[in-house]
């Protein structure tokens, strides 16, 4: 069924063991809760350091979550067993940034795309090489590819290896972390494109983690606003784009370049009349919420009660400048004329 729901994440926590002499551990990830359905593209997008990778990571299996669940394809997968791992990966894949890394550069494409197959055995190590021939040429790579190594690929080429490589055990969900990030303008949008003529064709669902807040609109059905290890907003991509509901989210959009300079004056300005001390002083409250020193709406509240989860439209957000009543708290009231 196309709505589905793939992966449920719930109240997930994640931290890190603290580094100074009995420090506390750090929440890199705090509370966040959101859900991708079978065959969608589900945006993650925050500041560097808000923790979408430490998401992408316990989604993956490769931290243990300190807190929440994880549930995939109806299974509860927080804590996995080896077996548990093994059967989740057949069906859970992930490009990342920097392909080149992930490349062994002694071996050739081929026999690097050839290993999952094996791994699997049975029918799919039968047919291994023709199925490796098969992928590569669908994400548009060279014929004699499988016999060259990764240092003599560029860029965009060597991404579409690591996605061909991810195709290859037929997964449902792929997590894109930054996987265009690091590609100029031209390959980036080929490679979007890419990515986009796959899902098409094969169905599977991408949790699509990047800074860049119009990417994200771009190739998302739902976009997650993330700060501080914990979500400001969720909702339809275009909603949370042309509307946005909390100031974090309004502040990424303002940061970002518009090719007007008239509008990106104002918008500077404007930047700087609120950047309210984003020196690190601006510590977070340890209640409340973590984008209080920045906001320049903030509120008394803000700095000692944690904002609950509230819907307004489609969009959910978390803000104490919208109430319970679906309602933005600080709409004016209608004036009441004689
Ligand atoms: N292995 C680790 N040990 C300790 N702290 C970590 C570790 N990995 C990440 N962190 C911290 O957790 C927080 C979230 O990191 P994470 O890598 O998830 O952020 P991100 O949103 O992916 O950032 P970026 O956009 O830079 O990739 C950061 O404050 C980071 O310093
Ligand atoms: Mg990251």
């Amino acid at each position: 069924m196309e709505t589905e729901t793939l992966l449920k994440v719930e109240d997930l926590r994640v931290e890190y063991p603290g580094t100074g002499w009995r420090s506390a551990p750090f929440r890199a990830v705090d509370g966040v809760s959101f859900e991708i359905r079978r065959g969608e593209t589900v945006g993650l997008v925050g500041e560097s350091g808000s923790g979408k990778s430490t998401i992408g990571r316990a989604v993956l299996g490769l931290l243990e979550p300190a807190g929440g669940r994880i549930e995939f394809g109806g299974h509860d997968v927080t804590h996995r067993d080896r077996a548990t791992q093994r059967q989740v990966s057949r069906r859970l894949q992930a490009i990342f940034q920097d392909p080149y890394s992930s490349l062994n550069p002694a071996r050739t494409v081929g026999r690097t795309m050839v290993e999952p197959l094996e791994v699997q055995g049975g029918a799919a190590r039968a047919g291994a090489v023709e199925k490796v021939a098969s992928l590569l040429a669908d994400v548009g790579l060279p014929e004699d590819s499988t016999d060259r190594y990764p240092p003599s690929f560029s860029g965009g080429q060597r991404q579409r290896i690591a996605i061909a490589r991810s195709l290859s055990i037929s997964p449902q969900l792929i997590i894109c972390d930054e996987a265009v990030s690091a590609l100029d303008l031209v390959t980036r949008a080929q490679v979007l494109n890419l990515l986009g003529d796959l899902q098409r064709e094969r169905g599977f669902a991408y949790l699509f983690i990047a800074h860049d807040l119009p990417i994200v609109t771009y190739v998302s059905q739902r976009t997650v606003v993330l700060y501080r290890g914990r979500i400001m907003e969720q909702g339809p991509a275009r909603a949370v784009h042309e509307s946005p509901l909390h100031p974090y989210t309004q502040m990424l959009l303002a940061a970002v370049p518009v090719p007007d300079p008239a509008v990106q004056r104002v918008r500077r300005a404007r930047r700087r009349a609120t950047a309210v001390s984003t020196g690190t002083a601006a510590q977070p409250p340890a209640e409340g919420c973590p984008f209080a020193p920045r906001c320049p709406k903030v509120m008394s509240r803000c700095w000692t009660q944690r904002p609950e989860a509230v819907p307004v439209g489609e969009q959910v957000v978390e803000c104490h400048l919208f109430g319970p009543s679906n309602r933005p708290a600080w709409v004016p009231s209608p004036v009441v004329r004689p």
